[in-house]
């Protein structure tokens, strides 16, 4: 288990209460930029670095969220029963190429152990469109913001409070 999953393990128990009303702001805007981009209710979702679930609640399609820490996947599990939740790494995703419809990653890009890598997997299971946003305040932001730039189509990026939010497509 790495430092970031043992640090995330231990204020699982009250992360919602800290941040439940700010992700969810996050979450408005990451829809509003999404626009008829949202996915359908058929289609597949995939939330990278989904935590409690706050990230994963919003959506109305089939969602699965992934996190390498175990209690916060035990809360999200007992919070959104009806979606599916594992526990994973951004940098090792267990899921084919191309599985997923609509690939997001909310706050959680300046935890991975690889970026580069992150970036690399998000690609290979998602078809066409992309929804990251970064942590302005991270040391990581600027080298974050080239990866994305190199590795997607950018559509539209927002100044939100703490975070920018890039929505993004494939290259190829
Ligand atoms: C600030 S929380 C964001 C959680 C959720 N997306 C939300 O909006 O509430 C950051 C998350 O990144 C996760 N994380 C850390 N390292 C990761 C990695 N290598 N791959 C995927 N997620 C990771 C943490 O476990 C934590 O749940």
């Amino acid at each position: 288990m790495s430092d970031d999953s043992k640090f995330y393990d231990s204020i699982a128990e009250g992360y919602d209460e800290l941040h439940m009303a700010e992700q969810l702001r996050k979450m408005s805007d990451i829809l509003a930029a999404l626009g008829t981009d949202i996915p359908k209710k058929t289609e597949k979702l995939l939330d990278v670095g989904c935590g409690s679930g706050i990230s994963t609640s919003v959506w109305s399609c089939d969602c699965t969220g992934i996190d390498p820490s175990e209690k916060l996947i035990g809360i999200a599990k007992k919070n959104y029963p009806k979606k599916k939740f594992l526990v994973g790494k951004a940098e090792e995703l267990p899921f084919p190429d191309r599985s997923f419809d609509i690939v997001i990653c909310v706050t959680s890009i300046h935890n991975f152990d690889d970026v580069r890598k992150g970036i690399f997997e998000m690609k290979r299971v998602g078809k066409d469109r992309f929804a990251i946003t970064v942590l302005r305040k991270s040391q990581k932001v600027d080298e974050i913001e080239k990866l994305i730039i190199i590795n997607f189509r950018i559509k539209k990026v927002v100044m939100e409070d703490k975070d920018l939010i890039f929505i993004c497509k494939r290259r190829d």
